[in-house]
């Protein structure tokens, strides 16, 4: 049988509860879970909590009549749909209060099991369904501005490859200095766009609902023994120290390699890149809760507090980042969160600007 169907009943009139709660006992087919409030306030406290799958609430209540009641149960109650109950004389109201935000009204005194409990199922089914619809509608707007930022994005380098070509052309060639400067140019705005090449097709590869994350047992201390030996030459070119806090070695996690390899990659690569000249980068793994935590910390930049919301946003780079000239994509982050959410984890960070930043993601351990 099916799980049963929570309902959260908002009626002071004890009568009419008992009622209620009489006839959805005798439906055919479908349980319901009735837990019962007697004011407005303590619904909209108690929703959240508990949430129930469908709210069934009366309009006469000692702290809340008529519309008001509406209003405040449409902005409280969030994506739980509610039907009002109401009296035989306030049809009207039960209309107004589905053009309010209720899914529906039912007629006190014209109960009858049947017609509760298909619109009980109807207001909950209608209810997914606008959900699905606006996650849709906020997954495409999101792909759209995705698709404009990736032609922007990819312009960029290409305008500034082609001016340099330009320039070599239109004399640039015979002056030796000119032209090592418009060589470096084409360079590093190639291997900008190679980066940025690469990174998408990392994040195409993510979005695919086909590629699934294939987990195996790994240990993790040679992973990360890996990354260490990976950033050698960049941490000791920006003068960064990278160390391992030892304390892992026993620690098995259940992931893809390759995800877990370029999670720890984008995080390493960062807390190196952002950081300072004798600073340093620290990566430490503990277990907690059955799950495994990896932290990369490291005493660079920061995040200013504004900026925080906006870091896994696909090509945000930090004012930090942009006035610094420190080469990136802004892609790293929203690559890492997808692969981190692929392997059944959560990545978050902490920072505190001007003194570094400590980024964890959480793995399954390994059988
Ligand atoms: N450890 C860090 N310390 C300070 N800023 C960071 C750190 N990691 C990431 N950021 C900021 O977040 C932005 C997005 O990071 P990411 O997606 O890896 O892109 P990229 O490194 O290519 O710019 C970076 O441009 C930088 O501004
Ligand atoms: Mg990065």
């Amino acid at each position: 049988m099916a799980a049963p169907i929570r309902i959260l009943l908002v009626e002071d009139d004890q009568e009419d509860a008992e009622y209620l709660t009489a006839l959805l006992a005798r439906a055919d087919g479908v349980q319901f879970e009735i837990e019962r409030t007697d004011r407005l306030s303590a619904a909209l406290t108690a929703a959240p909590r508990t949430r129930p799958d469908v709210v069934l609430l009366d309009l006469t209540l000692p702290d809340a009549q008529g519309l008001k009641t509406v209003r405040r149960a449409r902005l409280g109650f969030g994506s739980v749909p509610f039907l009002v109950l109401t009296g035989i004389h306030d049809e009207t109201l039960g209309v107004e209060a589905v053009q309010e935000g209720a899914q529906d009204y039912l007629v006190k005194d014209k109960l009858e099991t049947g017609l509760i409990v298909r619109a009980i199922l109807y207001a909950i089914e209608r209810r997914r369904a606008s959900d699905e619809a606006a996650t849709l509608r906020q997954r495409e707007a999101l792909q759209r501005e995705f698709v404009a930022n990736v032609s922007h994005e990819l312009r960029t380098p290409l305008t500034a490859i082609k001016a340099s070509l330009e320039s070599l052309r239109r004399g640039g060639l015979s002056d030796p200095q000119a032209r090592e400067r418009f060589i470096d140019a084409i360079e590093r705005q190639t291997e900008h766009l190679a980066r940025l090449v690469e990174e998408l097709l990392a994040v195409a590869t993510l979005e695919s609902e086909g590629l699934r994350a294939n987990p195996k047992a790994l240990e993790l201390g040679t992973v990360i023994r890996q990354i260490l030996d990976d950033f050698a030459s960049k941490a000791a070119a920006a003068k960064v120290s990278l160390s391992a806090e030892g304390g892992f070695d026993s620690l098995k996690v259940w992931a893809d390699p390759d995800h877990l390899a370029e999670i720890l990659h984008n995080l390493t690569e960062n807390a190196i890149k952002y950081n300072k000249p004798g600073g340093n980068v620290r990566i430490s793994a503990q277990e907690s809760d059955g799950v495994v935590e990896v932290t990369v910390s490291d005493t660079g930049a920061g995040i200013a507090e504004d900026e925080i919301p906006l870091l896994f946003t696909p090509f945000h780079r930090t004012r930090y980042a942009t006035a610094k000239n420190i080469s990136g994509t802004g892609l790293g982050l929203s690559i890492t969160k997808r692969a981190v959410e692929r392997n059944g984890g959560r990545l978050w960070f902490e920072s505190d600007p001007g003194e570094g930043s400590h980024f964890h993601f959480t793995i399954p351990k390994a059988p």
